[in-house]
Parts: structure tokens; C-alpha cells; sequence
């Protein structure tokens, strides 16, 4: 048995504090969020990456909060030790502060995860605001926003160009001050990404934002080898997908040899 703690949000505060660099991954699914709680991460994502990794969507616009819930609530059963956050799709919360609180108390109610996370800056302030006044936590996300994916005109890096950090930055503090207990930064460069990390109180957590930050986060299936596309700023610390395609081989070969099942794999009487 592990001694490991049950992870909470004011340790977020303490490790960034304490220089303690914090770990997440997304999860969508009861299998894979227990292999990584077991594994020692410290914050399951449940993102709407979901949309185009698990349901093949061609981004993360399609996907509502209805689609989401039986998955976040997966995740957060599977979840002994983790942190579990839960994203809030595109089309669920940037009406207004009410259909925002509405939308989280529905993902918290139904799917019981730690906290919301939802994408924007001072944009969605208000949203927040809200959010976190009902008592729900709340992080935020800056940077290449990929629900805005269709605004931004592509996959593009932020933070470049005059002005970009101190817009960047207002972003930042808005959310803070909004109450967020922390900040995904997704692909933005790293001075950028950096001063931000120095400028806050709450931890930053990055996604293609260089290793100043205070944590980092991948898409677990970009990090463990599933898949055929793997963004530059990934690393790929197994091959799950090609330890999934040997094992199915292999069950074909031997169902089609006639090897399995075996009188191992029989019930004689
Ligand atoms: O949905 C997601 O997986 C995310 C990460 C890229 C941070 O928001």
C-alpha cells in the first residue's frame, strides 16, 4: 500500500511554494485514471480533448456537457488519491455567469470531480467569479485555447509579439483574482510562460510552455504512445498503442490457430 496523501487543493499553493513541480494528465476513462492515480500524479484532467481523442470529433467544439459527465464520473470513482478536474465544453458556460454556475453545479453534482476548469481570460472573469463564489474550484486556461481554435485561426503558438505578455498577463491576474486555484498554460512561449509563473501567487501548469513552470500536464494518449500524431512539444514515455495492437494480434493468432481457448481456459465439467 502506498502512504501517498489524498491530494488536495491548498497543497497546490504549498508545492508551488515550496519549488515541488506538480504533475497531471488527462484521463477519460475507470481503467486508465486508476493506473495513474496508482501511478502518483497528482491532478487528473478530464478534458475536452476527450472530443477529438475518445469520440473522433475533428476538435473539442462538438463535444457537450451531457457527452462529458459519464466520463468525468468515471474518473472521479476511479480516483483514490488524485485530484480530479473536469472541463467545461465549448457552449457551456460563455452565455453568462448563471449558465456557467448552472453548467458546473450539473458537472459537479453529476460527476463529482474536485473542481471545473473552462478556457478564457478576462473574457469569462465574470464566469468565474460566479463559479467560485458557489463554492466550486476553479482553474483557469490561457494560451492556445483550443475550444477558440476556429477565432485563433489554427493550432498557433501565443505569446509572441509586443504586448503579448502584459495581455497575457491581465488574463492572468483576472482569473486570480477571480478566485482560480490555477492556470493551464497551453503553448506559449517560454520567457513568456515563465514571467507569468513568477508574476502569480496560484501555480501555473503547462502544456508546451517549457519546464519553468509550476507543473505540467499532457494528453495522457500523446505521452504513453497511442495514436499516430504526437505534438513537438510531447514526449512519449511509453508505447501503449503498440502493446495494444501485439496483444489483439496475438489474441487473433491464437484464436485462429486454435491454441486459445486452452484446456487452461476450459471449464471440463
Ligand atoms: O482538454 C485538455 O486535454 C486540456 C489540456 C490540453 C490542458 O485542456
Amino acid at each position: 500500500m502506498s502512504d501517498r496523501k489524498q491530494v488536495r487543493i491548498h497543497h497546490f499553493a504549498q508545492m508551488k511554494q515550496r519549488g515541488e513541480k506538480i504533475t497531471m494528465l488527462t484521463a477519460y476513462d475507470y481503467p486508465t485514471a486508476r493506473a495513474f492515480d496508482e501511478a502518483g500524479v497528482d491532478m487528473l484532467l478530464v478534458g475536452d480533448s476527450m472530443g477529438d481523442n475518445i469520440l473522433g470529433y475533428d476538435s473539442t467544439v462538438p463535444l457537450t456537457l451531457e457527452e462529458m459527465i459519464p466520463f468525468a464520473r468515471a474518473v472521479s470513482r476511479a480516483a483514490s488519491k488524485s485530484f480530479v478536474v473536469a472541463d467545461l465544453p465549448f457552449g457551456s458556460y460563455e452565455i453568462s455567469p448563471e449558465q456557467a454556475v448552472e453548467s458546473s453545479i450539473r458537472m459537479m453534482k453529476l460527476a463529482q470531480p474536485n473542481a471545473i476548469k473552462f478556457e478564457g481570460g478576462r473574457r469569462v472573469a465574470r464566469q468565474v467569479k460566479a463559479v467560485t463564489d458557489a463554492g466550486i474550484p476553479f482553474m483557469g486556461h490561457l494560451g492556445f485555447t483550443p475550444q477558440s481554435e476556429n477565432a485563433i485561426g489554427g493550432r498557433r503558438i501565443q505569446g509572441r509579439g509586443d504586448g503579448a505578455y502584459e495581455e497575457m498577463l491581465a488574463d492572468a491576474l483576472a482569473l486570480q483574482e477571480a478566485g482560480a486555484f490555477a492556470i493551464v498554460l497551453e503553448m506559449v512561449v517560454e520567457p513568456v510562460a515563465t514571467e507569468l509563473t513568477a508574476a502569480l501567487d496560484i501555480p501555473t501548469i503547462g502544456i508546451g510552455a517549457g519546464p519553468h513552470t509550476d507543473g505540467q500536464v499532457l494528453v495522457w494518449l500523446d505521452a504513453l504512445g497511442v495514436g499516430d500524431w504526437h505534438p513537438s512539444f510531447s514526449k512519449q514515455f511509453g508505447a501503449v498503442g503498440e502493446a495494444m495492437r501485439q496483444g489483439a494480434a496475438g489474441y487473433v493468432a491464437e484464436v485462429k490457430g486454435g491454441t486459445f481457448p486452452s484446456v487452461d481456459h476450459t471449464f471440463s465439467d
